[in-house]
């Protein structure tokens, strides 16, 4: 997790009613190898270039507490304890890393941008047979009001994004979600769908078979179109 000290924004913002000097929640969704993490560094980036405060976190983990939930689900340890631990496992992460920074962070006006967030709980854990009543009691537990203003899913084939995470993690080991059948990942790609067309004003579905500078700017485009973003003086 990186932050930059809050700024003060260029000048005002143009497209949204909302006052800028409010923090703003943006999460990232999608299966692997969709490309999120550079994509989350690019648009904290551009948002730090508009003199914007930015808070990169990722989940699960995104605290020091998280950290160390991370570490057990990524290495498997909490499989052996079934989907509905599993689940709480995650949903502990999830409460500790909204205490931790994200609640803060947004109260004291930055923005922050976080690499996935409950709608993988909705569909990791939902698609993995836990009662999505208990998911959603969970999921009010964890976050309580911090819910994100905008929910980019990056949308890929499942066989482009599992050749792109394999390339990425080189010789190491695929993590206990990534180790899955192509059947378990392609009914994940439908949810996040699914999840996307149940909230259209809070998500945007971006097609990320396109190059990466593609994808960036139509993440951008809907970040300063739904979220108001300040402008600057000069031409970018
Ligand atoms: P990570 O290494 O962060 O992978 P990725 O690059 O795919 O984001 O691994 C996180 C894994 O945890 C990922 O496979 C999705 C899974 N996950 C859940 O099952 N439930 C959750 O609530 C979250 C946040 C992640």
């Amino acid at each position: 997790m990186t932050e930059v000290a809050t700024a003060a924004p260029i000048a005002s913002a143009t497209t949204s009613p909302r006052p800028t000097r409010k923090g703003r929640f943006v999460t990232f969704e999608g299966g692997e190898g969709a490309g999120k993490s550079s994509q989350v560094a690019h648009l904290a980036e551009r948002l730090r270039g508009r003199g914007l405060g930015v808070v990169v976190t990722r989940e699960p983990g995104g605290s020091p507490g998280a950290e160390c939930v991370r570490h057990v689900l990524l290495a498997g340890a909490g499989e052996v304890f079934g989907p509905l631990a599993e689940a709480c496992l995650f949903a502990a992460a999830r409460a500790d890393h909204v205490d931790v920074t994200i609640r803060p962070a947004l109260k004291r006006g930055a923005w922050v941008v976080c690499d996935r967030f409950y709608d993988s709980a909705r569909v990791y854990q939902g698609g993995g047979g836990v009662d999505p009543e208990m998911l959603r009691l969970l999921e009010d537990v964890a976050v309580d009001e911090v819910r994100p203003d905008l929910t980019v899913l990056l949308d890929v084939p499942v066989e482009v994004g599992l050749a792109r995470a394999g390339l990425r993690r080189g010789e190491s080991d695929a993590d206990r979600f990534e180790r899955e059948d192509p059947a378990v990942h392609e009914a994940r790609r439908r949810a996040f769908l699914d999840l996307a067309a149940a909230e259209p004003e809070r998500f945007v579905v971006v097609d990320a078979t396109a190059p990466p500078s593609v994808v960036a700017a139509q993440i951008w485009h809907a970040v300063t179109e739904r979220l108001g973003v300040p402008q600057l003086r000069e031409a970018e």
